[in-house]
């Protein structure tokens, strides 16, 4: 599958948003980019989270990655999409094992919470993990 991702903030993720983008382009991603833009002084995230699951799950992007002050916000309106299963992650150990267990397709990061370098750990860990199925798909498929 092409690596096309789906990235979208919020005015409090905006900053972060360019580094991960930069490192996600950096990495050989195609980013699909859903806004905010400089020029908008305050968005409301259910808004970006939105449309950054739809792309998800319409199969546009295989990933998200969504930015707010907490990340928080984001997660709860991406994971009102069926088939999107967006993780908050504050820690590399969470971003793999949300992919490896949990198959989230969608990661969410708070600007206001993790810094640069750890968020960008983040994102190539959860990048570089692979959904391990078996135990776990049954439990995926419970979700849905
Ligand atoms: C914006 O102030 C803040 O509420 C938002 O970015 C996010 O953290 C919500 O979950």
């Amino acid at each position: 599958m092409k690596l096309i991702m789906a990235l979208g903030a919020d005015h409090a993720g905006r900053e972060l948003k360019k580094a991960v983008k930069a490192r996600l382009e950096e990495l050989g991603w195609a980013v699909v980019d859903f806004g905010v833009a400089d020029e908008v002084e305050k968005a409301d995230y259910p808004t970006v989270a939105d449309a950054v699951a739809q792309a998800v799950e319409d199969g546009r992007c295989r990933f998200g990655t969504l930015v707010c002050g907490t990340g928080v916000g984001m997660a709860m309106a991406a994971n009102r999409r069926r088939g999107v299963r967006a993780a908050n992650c504050t820690s590399e150990y969470m971003a793999r094992l949300s992919r490896a267990h949990n198959d989230a397709n969608v990661l969410t990061l708070g600007e206001r919470v993790v810094g640069t370098g750890l968020a960008l750990s983040i994102l190539e860990a959860f990048l570089a993990a692979e959904f391990e199925g078996g135990r776990h798909q049954r439990r995926v498929e419970l979700m849905s």
